[in-house]
């Protein structure tokens, strides 16, 4: 009987793999058509409505899979994919169950949350970002994908673009910050790196372009909370890495939790057809997040039957976790209010996306045993991660040139984060082996050997507050309490470091304070930590800040008191050893921020690209009555969008516009002069801003419209050339029309978005 089903089985697979070898018509897509065209055929209502389930994985473990619940929903083909389960071995046998079990032996989806990096893990996308290295970004992409493709993901939920103007919104650690311009190019980058030039190569992931739409602008930087803006800010400013992502080909996209309009973006038709498919002609699927559809029930849309056919109806087509498309649709169908002809789209999308993973040519193509042995956290890529990692770095001030520091005497390194390396990957490190990351401590132990003496204690908690302790201890990243008192600790650390040459004070956030509802009210350095480096500072020994956050940080009272700061975020497996490599200066820093840091909390949100209002302050003042401004803070932010130092400085002359009258469709060259000034070989990052003077509707006081990244020795000089036409100058007008106006503009060249050599040329009718 077992044989004859197996025998069975397998004549469907080879049935399905001859089907998809022999369907030759013209081009690709037609070829696709006629396979699934095929396949529908044989499918019955519920099988497709299985096709758009995307359940919990639950514990599925190895030889088990067959006999757990969700085996029993594979086999009755009530399931179209899985996600986040690591191993594959576990994934193999659950793929097994689908096609060897199931009616129509369709292959699932294996999908996870690779943010950044598999198993070895890259800087937090915030961090990455910093690098402004977009062939970086796309490597740790690559080897993302290569590293979760050997172990069976097939799908990541990655990339995720949303524009986060709020620091105290936690996820703005999994964006690349405040940035429309520079949060396309890492949208691409990403992009490309997942899915390389052919999804159906086994070690190509599809990517997912999240959280569409305008996640990152929830109010009150509170996670999961209401977004409300106008179509010109969304076109101009929030939509245009999503835009990118599917440009670049992006394979799927993930509906956002927040309301747009009134609607949740689940719901929102507007959104899901007629932008998403109509206006961008996105032909991948759209998956929802987390229960997004179920919880369109608490917004108040209705119950799970009416939020789910709202859900098909608005353009979803695929139900991630809640099950109400499997529960209700049918029901929804006899009752007319879904159509036959949507579910077929939809469950032919994911289809479709099957075909292009090359799974119904090989279920298993991800499923290479000998690849997850040879191709997971290898040296190499490991040395990548550290290489990348040192890039990200920001190194917010340096008086008196502390760093780097000299391989001698004794280090006294001190504070929370010091000897953590659970806490190294920062949020959203699924697959990662937390007992395998370099921790700060033995990071510099081992880049200092014999030459000097790393000494370190405690000091601190991460946060005094036992309750918040325990809020911000998950995922398998420990906090470590320390159950001395506060005083102790200081103790302990005050006498240490007295009796040593500098002192390294590793404070900050755990890697649980941002991330996914991780909304912080204060965003500062917690006050325990503050008072140990008050402490730590009375003992006049110099001190430098390793800076462990993953949002920007209130950090006024620090940068008027610490003589040196490196903002390192969370810079994954390789953290220990990229730190010491940036403060020995085997590394020059040239991380740059891609979100503005803040004087205060009250300056939220702060952005450097904002308009300039009818009662503008004027420039280098702080206060003018009857003008746009506080009474208790200046505008400035602590640190502007685009800052970063280096070792090394750098000088820029000589701007020139090759023509400062631009004819509508002509270009106009920009070059500028940049040397490095200093003793030492550095990366700058060169950054160009313009400004429209006069449009249809108010500009930005400066936009990014273009940036590069340069090495140069000590002493040398480069002339750089930027290209900037008409269509760098466009944007969304007041009917959302995408134009260049003629006029006169102004244009920024400089090391950050707050100071440049400036120049003025005029775009021609
Ligand atoms: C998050 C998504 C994530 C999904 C699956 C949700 O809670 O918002 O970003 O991809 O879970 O893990």
């Amino acid at each position: 009987m077992k044989r004859s089903i197996l025998f069975l089985s397998l004549i469907l697979i080879l049935g399905n793999a001859w089907l998809f070898a022999q369907t030759k018509p013209a081009s690709a897509d037609q070829k696709m058509k006629v396979f699934v065209d095929a396949l529908m055929k044989k499918m019955t209502l519920d099988e497709k409505l299985g096709q758009l389930n995307l359940p919990g994985a639950g514990d599925i473990s190895t030889g088990q899979s067959s006999n757990s619940d969700i085996g029993k929903k594979i086999k009755e083909g009530k399931v179209g994919g899985l996600f986040n389960i690591k191993s594959v071995e576990k994934i193999r046998d659950v793929q097994k169950v689908a096609v060897e079990q199931s009616r129509l032996k369709i292959p699932l989806l294996f999908g996870m949350d690779v943010i950044h990096g598999y198993q070895t893990v890259f800087p937090i996308p915030l961090g990455l970002s910093c690098s402004w290295d977009m062939t970086a970004i796309e490597k740790s992409a690559r080897i993302a994908a290569t590293e979760a493709s050997a172990d069976g993901i097939c799908w990541t939920f990655s990339p995720m673009v949303d524009i986060a103007r709020d620091p105290r919104w936690g996820r703005i650690a999994e964006g690349s910050g405040e940035d429309a311009y520079l949060g396309s190019q890492i949208a691409r980058a990403m992009v490309k790196g997942y899915q390389g030039d052919d999804l159906s190569k086994n070690n190509t992931i599809m990517a997912c372009v999240k959280h569409f739409a305008l996640y990152g602008a929830a109010e009150a930087g509170r996670d999961y909370n209401t977004t409300d803006m106008s179509r010109v800010r969304m076109y101009n400013e929030y939509l245009p890495p999503y835009k990118a992502a599917i440009d670049a080909g992006a394979g799927s996209v993930m509906s956002s939790f927040n309301e747009i309009d009134g609607i949740p973006a689940s719901a929102n038709k507007w959104l899901m057809t007629d932008l998403l498919r109509r206006q961008w002609a996105f032909n991948g699927f759209v998956v929802t997040d987390y229960t997004a559809i179920n919880e369109m029930i608490d917004h108040g849309m209705g119950n799970l039957q009416q939020v789910s056919s709202l859900a098909l109806n608005a353009g979803i087509d695929m139900d991630m976790v809640g099950e109400g498309f499997l529960t209700t649709l049918k029901k929804s169908m006899t009752e007319g209010k879904v159509s036959m002809i949507q579910i077929d789209q939809a469950c032919r999308r994911i289809l479709e996306a099957k075909y292009k993973l090359g799974l119904f040519g090989d279920p298993y193509r991800y499923c290479d045993i000998n690849r997850s042995k040879t191709e997971i956290f290898t040296p190499a890529n490991r040395q990548a991660a550290r290489e990348i990692a040192a890039q990200t770095f920001v190194l917010l001030k340096n008086e008196t040139q502390l760093l780097p520091l000299q391989k001698k005497g004794t280090i006294a390194l001190i504070g929370p984060l010091a000897d953590n390396k659970e806490n190294m990957p920062g949020t959203w490190s699924v697959a990662a082996d937390f007992t395998q990351s370099v921790s700060l401590w033995q990071g510099l132990k081992d880049a200092a050997g014999s030459d000097a003496n790393i000494v370190y204690a405690r000091g601190a908690n991460i946060v005094d507050d036992t309750l918040l302790d325990a809020r911000i201890s998950v995922f398998g990243k420990p906090t470590y309490r320390d159950n001395r008192s506060p005083q102790q600790m200081i103790d302990e650390a005050v006498a240490l470091a007295s009796k040593s040459d500098v002192i390294v004070a590793a404070l900050g956030e755990s890697a649980e304070m941002s991330g996914e509802c991780s909304s912080r009210s204060n965003i500062q350095i917690p006050a325990n930590q503050q008072e140990l480096l008050k402490a730590l500072l009375a003992t006049g020994k110099p001190v430098v800040i390793v800076l462990f956050t993953g949002r920007p940080l209130d950090l006024s009272w620090e940068n008027a008191h610490v003589p040196a700061i490196l903002n390192v975020w969370f810079a994954g497996s390789e953290a220990g050893n990229a730190i010491a490599d940036v403060l020995f200066g085997k590394v020059n820093p040239s991380g740059k921020l891609t979100a503005t840091f803040p004087q205060n909390i009250g300056q939220v949100p702060i952005y450097y690209n904002h308009k300039n209002t009818g009662r503008p302050l004027a420039e280098g003042q702080w206060f003018q009555k009857f003008r746009s401004n506080y009474l208790d803070v200046s505008n400035d932010p602590l640190f502007p969008f685009g800052f970063g130092l280096s070792y090394t400085t750098f000088s820029y002359t000589d701007l020139k516009l090759g023509n400062p009258k631009l004819a509508a469709n002509g270009k106009m060259d920009v070059s500028v002069t940049l040397t490095n000034t200093g003793k030492t070989e550095g990366s700058e990052v060169v950054q160009l801003y313009i400004r429209d003077l006069v449009g249809s509707i108010t500009r930005p006081v400066k936009e990014l419209k273009g940036f590069q990244k340069v090495s140069l020795k000590a002493g040398e000089s480069r002339t750089l050339h930027f290209t900037i036409t008409a269509a760098d100058l466009a944007f969304y007008n007041s009917d959302l029309q995408l134009r260049a106006e003629p006029g006169d503009f102004k244009i920024f060249v400089g090391t950050n978005s707050s100071s440049g050599l400036e120049a003025s040329f005029e775009l021609l009718k």
